[in-house]
């Protein structure tokens, strides 16, 4: 292990928060820093593990103005979403802050004022487009108009999502301002630039020739930034909702979000440790590591290391930056707007007590060196025939056999014979492999690793047959039990920095009392005579109806984006008439577990900017509340009201413009389009449950 470092800085990039934690952020950030950061503590290191969200950026307006509330609303509803979902799958961040908070506007004020004060920036006038009805400049996602490489309408100023091209704002055609409508103006405006091109020579000697060990995603796109010529940097921004630029007469203007998050790291230390954060950033005995995803590797490679050089007064520098790819879902990108996402905190309703197989999948199959794919089949199968079949299969054993032949008590091991000793003889050899994975931030060999030590008890006690051998030899019964009892001991330390909740209850199962790893890797972690507690499951089988309802989830999504995407032409296209193949099988059970009824729609109103969606309020008999559905081409506002209709009522909640949607409406569709909502022959009382 490294120990020339006396203190280990570890940062997760911070989420914005403007939407939930999927997936994707998990697998690329969060499990890696968590288990890292778990890891180095069990070591007896000096660790700090820091995190917060990111609540400044465009996107943050954007979304409160949809919303028609105030930014800090949006970010106060999802900075809680985010830190509770993360406390609840076991990321131990020593502190999970925010960048609206005081401590960070002083710090990031102050940042930029002394960069500002020692000449750093270089101040420039550029013209931009400007809205002179909202008396605004316009960030690029503000501006859409029509794209000028698909002709798509509605591309917004910095990309057209039609076809996927990078675009600049005034290559749009007939560019609208979203605020008023109206078309903007060029108006000329100030800002800050980070010179970026006088760090080049130091980028390239620090990066290029000094870090040649960083992972080769992350040096070759710094290598890529650096070798194309690097460019002074704007680090203000005209907007309304950001750390104020510091400097008489930029009203108006806030930071840049990308120079005020990276910030954010050193505000949160200073928020966790107001007298001591100094030594954690300034002394050259603390390795920092950032942890982030692929998108990032700009900032933290090279924007905010030029930002701590250019400020000097010996803030170290990131050790290494071990960023990964992305993830997909299901062979699709995932995507925030499009609802395309496993969500953290969903998945921990619908999945209690199972936190740690997220964990486990996730870090099983981390985008380390290239995009992977997520797919609930492969999510099952993993929790059934690896976590359960054999690291939740082998414990299970070893310790009911305990049990059986030596009530509960750790046998000595009275009869050894080679295969013990070879057995034991491999713990410390997978341990080392776990280290070394580990420190070099190979994060699935490491977790690949400590599942083979399971894979090892459980092969031990598949050909020792001690429930046999205990027929006739009875004592060494106890040296194969001893033996398998030490495999799982070990078990509870390896596994502790990627599956916290596990090996916390293997430890009560084992009677244990901590876990220091250095306990781990030898045979004699439990005394003989050591008392252990009852069996308990550590994992419990995922069944099939729980991965189909999460695929229906998913369908339903896919619907949704194909019906509010699909333009007037492509309904129009040629169409075939004939009826919908039939679905797959489902059992009476999977049927029961919806929760079909009527409801009486109390209003109607069209959803603004969209042409497919109405939004019902709608009174079920037991609350009212609102759904959001695709039936604007069919039904008028005004002949919803009053209506009774069938809802599944138990469909997981769902954003839809940004509107929670509780249900979703029956209607039987022809496969030509038309569609007409399913009604009970008679009206019922609203609650009435349909079957
Ligand atoms: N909010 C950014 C993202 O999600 C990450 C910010 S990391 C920080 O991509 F360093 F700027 F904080
Ligand atoms: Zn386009």
């Amino acid at each position: 292990m490294d120990s020339t470092y006396k203190r280990h800085l570890i940062t997760a990039a911070l989420p914005y928060a403007n939407g939930a934690v999927h997936i994707g952020h998990l697998a690329g950030v969060y499990i890696p820093a968590d288990i890292y950061s778990r890891y180095l503590r069990m070591r007896g290191r000096d660790v700090r593990f820091i995190c917060g969200s990111d609540e400044h950026g465009v996107p943050i307006t954007i979304k409160a103005r949809q919303q028609n509330c105030t930014p800090q609303e949006i970010v106060d509803k999802y900075h809680l979403i985010i830190k509770d979902s993360f406390e609840r799958l076991g990321i131990s961040f020593d502190i999970y802050s925010r960048t609206s908070s005081q401590i960070h506007h002083k710090t990031a004020s102050d940042f930029f004022k002394k960069l500002y004060e020692a000449g750093k920036f270089i101040e420039k006038e550029s013209e931009q487009y400007y809205d002179e009805e909202a008396k605004h400049f316009l960030a690029d996602r503000y501006i859409t108009g029509t794209c000028p490489k698909c002709s798509a309408e509605n591309a917004y100023g910095d990309q057209c999502e039609k076809c996927g091209s990078t675009l600049s704002p005034t290559e749009l055609i007939n560019p609208k301002s979203t605020l008023s409508g109206n078309t903007p103006v060029m108006k000329k405006t100030s800002h800050w630039y980070l010179p970026l091109d006088q760090y080049e020579p130091w980028l390239k000697e620090w990066i290029l020739e000094g870090h040649k060990e960083w992972k080769v995603n992350v040096y070759g796109q710094c290598k890529s930034w650096i070798d194309g010529g690097l460019q002074p940097r704007a680090v203000s921004r005209d907007l309304d909702w950001g750390v104020p630029v510091p400097v008489e007469g930029a009203e108006g203007k806030v930071l840049y979000v990308w120079f005020d998050a990276p910030i954010g790291y050193i505000s949160n230390t200073i928020e966790l440790m107001p007298d001591d954060w100094q030594k954690w950033w300034k002394d050259e005995e603390t390795k920092l590591v950032h942890f982030i995803g692929k998108d990032n590797i700009v900032f933290h490679c090279i924007v905010f290391p030029a930002m701590l050089k250019a400020y000097g007064d010996g803030f170290i520098l990131p050790e290494n930056v071990p960023a990964n790819e992305f993830l997909n879902l299901e062979g699709n990108k995932i995507s925030t707007s499009r609802n395309w996402a496993v969500w953290l905190h969903e998945y921990l309703d619908e999945f209690p007590g199972q936190e740690d197989v997220l964990r486990y999948v996730l870090c099983a199959n981390a985008p380390e060196t290239k995009d992977n794919d997520f797919t609930w089949k492969d999510f099952q199968t993993r929790n059934n025939s690896e976590l359960v079949g054999i690291f939740g299969n082998f414990v299970n054993r070893a310790v009911v056999l305990t049990h059986k032949y030596f009530e509960g008590e750790v046998p000595a091991p009275v009869k050894n014979e080679p295969l013990d000793e070879e057995t034991l003889a491999q713990i410390p050899v997978i341990k080392k492999n776990i280290e070394d994975s580990l420190e070099n931030y190979r994060f699935r060999d490491a977790l690949k690793e400590a599942m083979n030590l399971a894979r090892l008890g459980n092969k031990y006690l598949t050909d020792t047959e001690p429930w046999k051998v205990a027929k006739s030899d009875i004592e060494r019964v106890a040296s194969i039990l001893n033996v398998s009892l030490q495999i799982c001991a070990n078990l509870a330390v390896a596994f502790e920095p990627f599956l916290p909740h596990t090996t916390q209850k293997l430890r009560y199962i084992l009677n244990m009392k901590s876990s220091r790893w250095e306990e781990f890797g030898h045979g004699s972690i439990l005394h003989p005579g050591h008392k252990i507690n009852e069996a308990r499951l550590l994992f419990d089988k995922i069944e099939d109806s729980a991965i189909d309802f999460q695929v229906a989830k998913l369908e339903a999504t896919k619907e949704l984006n194909q019906e509010t995407s699909q333009s007037g032409e492509a309904a129009s296209e040629e169409i075939v008439s004939q009826i919908a193949p039939l679905k797959d099988e489902c059992t009476y059970d999977e049927f029961m577990k919806m929760d079909i009824r009527t409801a009486t729609v109390l209003e109607a109103v069209r959803v603004p900017k969209t042409d497919k969606l109405l939004q019902l309020t709608i009174d079920t008999g037991t609350d009212t509340r609102t759904i959001v559905s695709g039936i604007a081409e069919y039904y008028s506002p005004e002949e919803m009201v009053g209506k009774q209709i069938c809802i599944l009522a138990n469909l997981a909640p769902r954003k839809i413009k940004g509107i929670e949607s509780k249900g979703m409406i029956l209607m039987a569709k022809e496969e030509n389009g038309k569609m007409r909502i399913v009604t009970p022959e008679e009206r019922l009382g609203n609650g009435s449950t349909i079957s």
